[in-house]
């Protein structure tokens, strides 16, 4: 798998230093909450694990599917949402995990919908931001790293479906999603 990759982006170690850091950053912002972490499937996975661990306060997960993504590399525009969280929100301060903000239309319509649930708080943690590509406002308040234009899978993140458990973020070889 490594060797379908143009380059690494993150390496492991930076991977893990900066979910600490986000960790950090979580556990100073929610501490005296009712803290919700949600993970939306598939491409969180990962990063959800990983950053879970590193919030050294009392919480509860729980998970849901959201996706403006077909199979390949270009978005949909149409999300689809699977979820049953609407009871286990309600009152809680909710902290939504996804692996990347491309368009922001996936974010952007659960973050809307869920507000609209009787939360006390929402707030979104990203592990990749790509700002270039955004075509909604969605609020991010906490992004592990700004990244340009490029499709990158591993860490969680597919190409197709496959790639996600690749330990590092890489760029795949062009080659690789046009033939
Ligand atoms: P958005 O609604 O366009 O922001 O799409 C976000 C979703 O698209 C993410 O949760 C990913 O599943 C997928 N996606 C966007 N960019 C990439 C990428 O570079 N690699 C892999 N998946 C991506
Ligand atoms: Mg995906």
């Amino acid at each position: 798998m490594m060797n379908d990759l143009k380059y690494v982006m993150y390496d492991e170690n930076q991977l893990a230093k900066r979910v600490a850091e986000l960790g950090e950053e979580i556990t100073r912002d929610y501490e005296g909450k009712d803290l919700v972490m949600v993970c939306i499937l598939k491409g969180s996975t990962v990063f959800f694990a990983d950053l879970i661990r590193q919030v050294k306060l009392p919480m509860n997960i729980e998970f849901m599917t959201a996706s403006s993504y077909g199979s390949a590399t270009v978005s949909s525009g149409t999300v689809t949402v699977k979820s049953d969280l609407d009871e286990k929100i309600r009152g809680k301060d909710v902290l939504l995990v996804e692996d990347i903000v491309d368009s922001g239309r996936t974010l952007k319509f659960v973050r809307d919908d869920m507000s609209s649930k009787g939360v006390a708080s929402i707030r979104i943690a990203t592990l990749l931001n790509k700002p270039e590509r955004r075509v909604t406002d969605v609020k991010v308040e906490y992004t592990g790293f700004v990244i340009p234009d490029e499709f990158v899978v591993g860490y969680g993140l597919d190409y197709d479906q496959a790639y996600r458990n690749l330990p590092v973020v890489g760029v795949l070889k062009p080659e690789i999603y046009t033939k």
